[in-house]
């Protein structure tokens, strides 16, 4: 059983929220009894969520600017406010050397993870500042805190996640609204999948097992529940006068 926030009837819009970290952190918020809007580019998964979970949901890809300010425009005229945002939806990219990618590698990458976080707080913070409260959390990575060779425009993007994390937790705070991300190290989704088979394509599984050796704290890949438990803890008056602070969940890969 997991620990209750008392966030029954707070309005939350989360993105990316089809699969993975946000479909999780959209499971908990539906036990609380937020209302909720669900925002993906993936009509069908998105839809399965909704159906599932009584939310609202908004197909749009959160690299549009247009769509962007659609989803919040959603949010606003079906429950009047915005009181949590889980701006989360982002892609791996393709892994290669720097000098074997092209501009549109990086350039894809950018739009969704580093361009996207942020249009999405421009929209969501017009609506928390008059409101005089709210609260964000921003999935950034343990990307956004060290290099990684072959890695570069998600690297880049996921260290802007923690910029704009910054900047947005110093224009809110005088507003009353708290801005955070969470940086998680290696997890069992389609993303932490996918990278496996970036990584070896002709053994994948072999890369899963190694990868979750390498984590000091279990010797395992986390999951998208442990995650959910950490947002849902930043979301909630539990974490009052937290902002503007980068959250690791890696099981000590990077305490060294
Ligand atoms: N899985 C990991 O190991 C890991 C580690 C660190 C950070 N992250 C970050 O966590 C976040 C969630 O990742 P996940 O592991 O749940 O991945 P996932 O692929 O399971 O889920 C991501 C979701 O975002 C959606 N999405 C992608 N691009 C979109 C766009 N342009 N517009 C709207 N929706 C879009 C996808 O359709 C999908 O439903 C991402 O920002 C990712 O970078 C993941």
């Amino acid at each position: 059983m997991s620990v209750r926030y008392g966030l029954e009837g707070q309005v939350a819009v989360i993105t990316g929220a089809a699969n993975g970290f946000g479909l999780a952190v959209a499971q908990r918020l539906a036990d609380e009894g937020a209302k909720l809007v669900l925002v993906d580019r993936d009509a069908d998964g998105l839809h399965a969520a909704a159906g599932k979970l009584g939310a609202l949901p908004v197909v749009a890809d959160v690299s549009s600017e247009e769509e962007v300010d659609g989803y919040v425009r959603a949010a606003v005229d079906a429950h009047g406010r915005i009181d949590l945002f889980f701006n989360n939806a982002g892609i791996e990219g393709r892994m290669a050397p720097m000098t074997d990618m092209s501009a549109d590698d990086f350039d894809r990458v950018w739009k969704v993870n580093a361009r996207g976080v942020w249009l999405g707080l421009r929209a969501v913070l017009k609506v928390m500042k008059p409101q005089g409260s709210g609260v964000v959390v921003n999935t950034a990575s343990m990307a956004s805190i060290k290099g990684a060779a072959t890695f570069s425009p998600y690297i880049a993007s996921k260290h802007a996640v923690l910029g704009i994390t910054k900047s947005a937790a110093l224009e809110a705070a005088p507003y009353g609204i708290r801005v955070n991300c969470v940086a998680p190290g290696h997890f069992d989704t389609r993303m932490g999948r996918d990278l496996t088979h970036q990584i070896n394509p002709d053994d994948p599984d072999g890369v899963f097992r190694a990868v979750g050796e390498s984590v000091p704290y279990g010797k395992r890949y986390g999951t998208a529940a442990e995650v959910a438990n950490l947002v849902l803890w930043l979301l909630s008056q539990e974490s009052e006068y937290v902002s503007g602070a980068l959250y690791l969940i890696d099981g000590a890969l990077n305490a060294g």
